[in-house]
């Protein structure tokens, strides 16, 4: 019988039935995009869908399992293109939930390993954790392996990653030795040496720990198993190749490729390289679309699109100047559809996501490598070795072209960038760009009137649901209509979020509302297979249509797209509960303060309402609480709220509120709660005991003779008020009162406060009597006039004066300086003469400035009165001394 080949699809349906027979449920491959998991991006383990039954937190469906896993890793990107390295790959693997440990698990790989497969034991070398002599022993009685053909490697230690939570454990891996052709030479070549003999393709892993990702771990209820074996590396060794780009997994792909780029694979081993790094990002593309990941600037998206656009590098390099991925997908998907059928079915999608980021991408590639190679030569030229970054920002920003890709042509190039310059000037930019973007200008009106004549009405269905399926029938960027929409091509730099002007959806029909009544747009998610549109407002620029303005942030839409939109409930809950209080209030108004009160604008957002209307004086306190009370008096009540369109007419006739100058349509929408009607398309309550609470917040004034009103509802309201009963605690606490006799005690401070003010004022004012009859006592005589210079303790300049006065009061024709050491540690005075004396030449301006010059200050005035002060109040005693000489020769 002839020896049967070990295709890929043999090798992986020998490993599920092999441990299938021995016990083994088989797992489906749970698909890339993690679910439920937002520790990481993409599944990069056969271990993720075991995670939660390591840690016991969910049942497994069978205590040991086998799976084929579709598995994403970006670590190796850089070294894909070698004999082994992949972002993509099979994991095969089994596993134990407190079932069998590290015997059953040796047992088992190296029976599957030497008696199905058929390796030669002697080519099998197994690898520890240093301190693992268990395993150690357990391959010497399995396997017969000694002691010595057994490397300890320090990390032979498995988590996700050191920072990520979750299960962990030391481990033993499996390393195939491919022959000393294959090797480095140096004596230490072992198992975990980086050159490409010894081959690691199986890892088996003692999960027993649970490590919270920072620094801390802990041992897991159970023992567990998770092993994990590459099919690609696998099927190198067993199918006799050089490289796992040889196996049937990849040739097909490879020559494809080549095909396409009009060459061929084993001939020059730098187009070699790029032909696998195509074949390997080409083939991972297909899968990432095939489950539902679309280009974009953030997680998962970001990964797809660095990883398409270095493979579009690469094809480049290969003479590629059109879009090759999508034309080679069907090559993969007809390769992989029997274990993974998804890929036929999303075929249709994968070709369109990866040939239309493809082509945007190529553009700018084209472009960027041309400008960036001639000024890297300019600087050659010039003896210089560092691109400014001014210039990769120029790139960046008009060209699209991604910072990592400057980087790397330069690095080639033996050049460094000045990222620091080119985060700087983003920075600059992001905040030059923060236009706004209206649907104003000359231009989009245009837009607007071509689209309303061309366009029926959009439906809208946002009455009684807030999610709907729609068709998009128009697009609109850049004040353009569009056949489709993608998101952002730019790489993002980590600083903030992008602040690119807004695009237009339009769909059939939509639950989403557009502003109008004073009521604000909806936001939400409108959702396509092909890409997700976040919508900011929703607006109704013209005519009857509703347009979503928002962003792209994955993939794209086309005009004919299926999508399902969704409108944020919470938001419009809160904005609804808004709307239906603002008709309770303008009727609670008008039953107050009589029917001539109109309203004269009104805002309702999610969280808060403003009313203006007419009224000519403010609100008093116990107005603004009747309103309160009977707007919560009907919230109480629970009045349904019925709307029915009604001719506008009659509506007008039966008396509901409709504002003056407003166009209404006909038949117009009547909005009727308890007694409150009015004439509104807004969306509202189903009844006004959902609007919870109500609470005015301000009465103010708005222009002449308008007022307004601003209050919140619901949760918000609940907040606002819990938030001032705390308050009133802890005033009340504070003030070593309770709540209820806050008010009283408040009273009793201020009375308080009031009589020691005027006690401190009765005894400062009898203390500055006795020190003046003791300064005008020790005045000095000078040509027959007196002269006091002191300096006291004074609370201020105003003080110091009414000294002044009190001195005078007791002295003929005088000149007075008090001076004072202020709490800063400066000090300040002032100096008055007596008018009869100034005649005679003195001055008090001129002493002032003299006195303040020794003190280091300043200081002036006229000649009765002056002041002055300085910062420093050093040797002020001793200066003040000096005075009555001074003042001697002065006049
Ligand atoms: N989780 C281990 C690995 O990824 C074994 O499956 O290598």
């Amino acid at each position: 019988m002839p020896k049967k080949t070990w295709t890929s699809s043999r090798i992986r349906e020998t490993f599920l039935k092999y441990f299938g027979e021995n016990g083994h449920k088989l797992m489906p491959s749970s698909s890339l995009v993690p679910h439920n998991d937002p520790t990481v991006f993409l599944t990069t383990a056969g271990m993720q869908q075991m995670v939660p039954f390591f840690l016991g937190m969910e049942t497994p469906p069978a205590l040991r399992m086998t799976s084929s896993q579709k598995c994403f890793r970006t670590v190796d990107i850089d070294e894909v293109g070698d004999a082994r390295h992949l972002t993509f790959f099979e994991m095969l693997g089994n596993f134990s939930v407190g079932d069998y440990f590290k015997r059953g698990a040796i047992t088992f790989a190296w029976d599957l390993l030497t008696k199905v497969y058929g390796l030669e034991p002697e080519r099998l070398y197994p690898s520890v954790y240093p301190a693992d002599d268990e395993a150690i022993t357990l391959w010497g009685e399995i396997a017969g392996i000694p002691a010595d053909r057994i490397t300890r490697l320090e990390d032979n230690w498995w988590d996700r990653g050191p920072t990520t939570p979750g299960p962990c454990g030391p481990d033993s891996e499996i390393y195939y030795d491919r022959g000393e052709q294959y090797g480095c030479g140096r004596p230490t070549c072992a198992p975990g040496c980086d050159c490409d003999r010894y081959l690691e393709i199986w890892n088996l892993v003692f999960m027993q720990y649970n490590q919270d990702g920072q620094g801390n771990k802990e041992p897991l209820k159970k023992q567990n198993i998770d092993t994990g074996m590459g099919l690609e590396r696998l099927s190198m060794i067993l199918q006799k190749k050089e490289t796992v780009f040889e196996t049937d997994l990849f040739l097909p792909i490879i020559k494809k490729f080549a095909q396409i780029a009009g060459t061929t694979y084993g001939k020059d081993l730098k187009a070699d390289t790029s032909l696998r790094v195509i074949a390997d990002h080409g083939r991972a593309l297909v899968f990432l679309a095939g489950d539902g990941v679309l280009p974009s600037n953030e997680g998962r998206g970001y990964i797809f699109r660095r990883v398409l656009r270095r493979a579009v590098r690469h094809g480049k390099l290969l003479g590629l100047d059109r879009p090759f991925l999508g034309e080679a997908a069907d090559t993969v998907i007809e390769l992989m559809e029997g274990q993974y059928p998804e890929l036929r079915t999303n075929r249709d999608r994968i070709v369109d996501v990866l040939t239309l980021e493809e082509r945007k991408f190529g553009q700018t590639l084209t472009t960027g490598l041309h400008l960036l190679g001639e000024k890297l030569a300019d600087l050659e030229r010039a003896g210089q070795h560092e691109l400014p970054g001014a210039d990769a920002f120029a790139l960046y920003d008009t060209h699209g072209f991604p910072l990592e890709l400057t980087l790397e042509v330069a690095q080639e190039h033996g050049m460094t960038v000045n990222e620091a310059d080119f985060k700087a000037a983003m920075g600059r930019q992001r905040q030059q760009s923060k236009t706004k973007h209206g649907l104003a200008d000359e231009r989009e009106d245009e837009l607007w009137t071509h689209l309303t004549a061309t366009l029926p009405p959009t439906g809208f269905t946002g009455y009684t649901t807030t999610q709907g399926t729609s068709r998009v029938v128009a697009l609109v960027a850049e004040s353009q209509p569009q056949e489709m929409i993608t998101a952002p091509e730019t790489t993002p730099v980590p600083l903030e979020p992008t602040s690119a002007p807004l695009l237009a959806v339009l769909l059939a029909e939509t639950p989403f509302y557009a502003e109008s009544g004073g009521q604000v747009g909806d936001q939400g998610v409108l959702r396509s297979p092909t890409g997700t549109f976040q919508v900011v407002d929703t607006q109704r620029p013209a005519g009857g249509l509703i347009v979503h303005l928002g962003q792209m942030t994955e993939g794209y839409l086309k005009i004919g797209s299926e999508v399902q939109a969704q409108v944020d409930e919470t938001r419009r809950d809160a904005t609804r509960r808004n709307h239906s209080a603002t008709h309770l209030l303008h009727r609670a108004l008008k039953d107050l303060l009589g029917e001539s009160v109109v309203q004269q604008g009104s805002l309702v957002e999610p969280h808060r309402l403003r009313f203006d209307f007419n009224h000519p004086r403010p609100l008093t306190p116990a107005e603004v609480e009747q309103i309160d009370q009977a707007v919560n008096e009907w919230i109480r009540h629970n009045f349904p709220v019925n709307t029915a369109l009604t001719p506008l007419d009659e509506a007008k006739r039966s008396g509901a509120m409709a504002l003056f100058g407003e166009k209404y349509p006909d038949p117009v929408r009547v909005v009727t709660m308890g007694t409150s009607k009015e004439l509104c398309g807004g969306t509202h309550v189903a009844a006004t005991g959902q609007i919870g609470v109500y609470v005015t917040t301000q009465e103010i004034s708005s222009a002449a003779g308008i007022r307004r009103i601003e209050a919140l509802t619901g949760q918000a309201a609940a907040t606002y008020l819990m938030g001032r009963k705390h308050l009133v605690d802890a005033l009340a606490s504070r003030l070593q009162t309770s709540p209820d006799m806050l008010e009283q005690r408040v009273a009793q401070l201020a009375a308080d406060l009031t009589s020691a003010r005027k006690e401190l004022d009765r005894a400062q004012r009898e203390s500055f009597r006795d020190e003046a009859a003791r300064l005008a006592a020790a005045a000095t005589p000078v040509r027959g006039s007196s002269v006091v210079a002191a300096s006291v303790i004074a609370p201020s300049n105003e003080a110091l004066l009414e000294m002044n006065d009190r001195i005078r009061e007791r002295l003929g024709p005088a000149v007075i300086l008090l001076a004072t050491k202020t709490v800063e540690g400066g000090a300040t005075f002032v100096v008055t003469v007596s008018p009869e004396l100034t005649s005679q030449g003195w001055h008090a301006g001129k002493i002032a400035q003299r006195v303040a010059e020794r003190l280091g200050g300043k200081g002036g005035g006229r000649p009765e009165s002056a002041r002055g002060g300085s910062r420093s109040a050093a040797h002020l005693a001793e200066i003040v001394a000096e005075v009555p000489e001074m003042v001697a020769t002065l006049s």
